[in-house]
């Protein structure tokens, strides 16, 4: 027996609604789960420092992606303005895509590892400063 219209109708509505949301969201990348007791803390201005020296040429001095390096890039680094998507980030995800790159862990291999260059305190520190640049108007 043929499903009534409406049905389908409900049914194409939720995948596509669940699309739509998909893509406004956070990519999945994949990650080993966060250790037990793993926190950030340290110093956000040390952060901005390493920030600005390291990451903003793609990633831009204000972390909405639009830096020299990163405007033409396919997809484009990503937009730490966004409050809606930090707050899908843990920074255990963001810890682990600095420290291994982009490559391994699913996104971008556009996104270099930064493991040889900067101490797990820099990246943690980087990841305070990130957390400051989210606008609360944009993406609610
Ligand atoms: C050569 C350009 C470039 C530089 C330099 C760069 N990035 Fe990225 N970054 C990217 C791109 C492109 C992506 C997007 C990857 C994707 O969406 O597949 C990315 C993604 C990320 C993500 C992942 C966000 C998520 O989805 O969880 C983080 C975190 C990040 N970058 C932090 C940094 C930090 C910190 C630095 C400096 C130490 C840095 N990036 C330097 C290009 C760059």
């Amino acid at each position: 027996m043929a499903k009534p219209w409406y049905k389908k109708f409900f049914i194409a509505l939720l995948i596509g609604g669940s699309l739509i949301f998909s893509m406004a969201a956070a990519k999945k990348i994949k990650i080993p789960p966060a250790p037990k007791g793993f926190t950030v803390k340290g110093d956000a201005s040390q952060g901005k420092e390493l920030f600005t020296a390291n990451c903003t040429l793609c990633h831009g001095s204000h972390g909405d992606g639009k830096g020299l390096g990163g405007r033409d890039l396919n997809p484009p680094p990503t937009d730490f303005t966004n409050a809606k998507d930090m707050r899908e980030r843990s920074d255990w995800r963001m810890f682990r895509v600095i420290t291994d790159g982009g490559e391994k862990t699913g996104l971008s291999s556009q996104m270099a590892s930064y493991k040889s260059v900067l101490t797990e305190q820099n990246i943690k520190d980087i990841i305070l400063h990130i957390r400051t640049l989210a606008k609360k108007e944009k993406g609610g």
